[in-house]
């Protein structure tokens, strides 16, 4: 059976520890210099419907580091762009590749590009999940902090794609999580429901409020992301006056505990969602986030195409 990662929710807390573990495994390996071609061969293909500079870096460089190959495919390259259908396209590319990647707009449209794939399909992003990037969060937070069970996270800002996968994600490793987020804008119900049955499972709390002091309260990890995500640029000026007060600031910063970490999934707009002196600041750590992204990736890459038995199988249809 093909295993996907689609949503966080398509793992198990042991399989999200199992690939913290590789990750670390092959990050040190890389900094020893010590080979770790483990994917000699195969090759993934990157269906790209939005830009990237992370994603696409990370996910192509750490196959060249695992002795395998990467191919860019951008809309424009592929006939998926002048009408051939998702289920032919993936039917297609599970001849030639390992595993596709693919950021996408609809998170539909990626369910259907696994539904027809015989190859492990990737999510680099749609409009509702990143599960890429919460792996790579908890990496680097698992680095900083030396555990993850317990921590609060607070986010703050936009209840996003990359919000969804961290209420999973947290959830999933027994993290608490409270979201900050302007009346509504909050995360999806669906996606709050979700954390909700995780959570009892992992000791973690799952809080939605309006008010972001009340988030980072106590809180080991503030993170934030743009407001107006890509494909959202109609609505940018209404957003802008919606999260007015949603700036993550030194003032905001100071009302968490002192030894806050401080993320962001990148890009950010400096002096919108988060300003200079805080990204640049003491407690961020933004660079090693962006870095652990790459060797995350590795985790995934190898526990998909590697050793394929130990994810779980995909549970169909209504699976997000
Ligand atoms: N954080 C993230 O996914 O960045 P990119 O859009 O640059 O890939
Ligand atoms: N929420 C952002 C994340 C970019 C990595 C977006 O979807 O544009």
């Amino acid at each position: 059976m093909t295993k996907h990662l689609l949503s966080m929710q398509d793992l198990s807390s042991k399989e999200i520890e199992a690939i913290l573990d590789k990750a670390a495994e092959l990050k040190q390996k890389l900094r020893k210099g010590e080979p770790h071609e483990l994917l000699n061969g195969k090759t993934l293909g990157m269906i790209f419907a939005k830009p990237s500079t992370r994603t696409r870096v990370s996910f192509e460089t750490a196959m060249t580091q695992l002795g395998g190959h990467a191919i860019y495919l951008g809309m424009s390259d592929l006939q998926l762009g002048r009408g051939e259908t998702i289920a032919d396209t993936a039917r297609t590319l599970s001849r030639y590749v390992n595993a596709i990647m693919a950021r996408l707009f609809k998170h539909e449209d990626i369910v259907e590009l696994a539904r027809h794939s015989s190859v492990p399909v990737i999510n680099g992003l749609t409009d509702i999940h990143h599960p890429c990037q919460t792996l790579g969060d908890l990496l680097t937070i698992r680095e900083h902090k030396g555990k993850l069970r317990g921590l609060k996270l607070a986010w703050v800002g936009d209840g996003n794609n990359v919000c969804n996968s961290l209420l999973l994600g947290c959830t999933l490793v027994g993290m608490n999580i409270t979201a900050a987020c302007p009346r509504g804008y909050e995360p999806p119900a669906d996606v709050v429901e979700q954390a909700r049955k995780n959570a009892p499972k992992t000791g973690a709390k799952v809080e939605i409020v309006n008010d972001p002091a009340k988030a980072v309260a106590g809180a080991d990890v503030i993170y934030t992301d743009v407001w107006v995500s890509m494909g959202q640029d109609a609505e940018r000026e209404q957003r802008m006056n919606a999260f007015k007060g949603y700036q993550v600031n030194s003032q905001l910063v100071g009302k968490a505990k002192p030894d806050v970490i401080v993320l962001h999934c990148l890009p950010a707009h400096r002096g919108l969602e988060i300003t200079d002196e805080v990204i640049d600041g003491p407690h961020s750590a933004v660079w090693d986030q962006a870095e652990n992204r790459m060797h995350a990736q590795k985790g995934i890459l190898v526990l998909l195409m590697g050793v394929k038995k130990s994810l779980r199988k995909p549970e169909g249809k209504g699976r997000r």
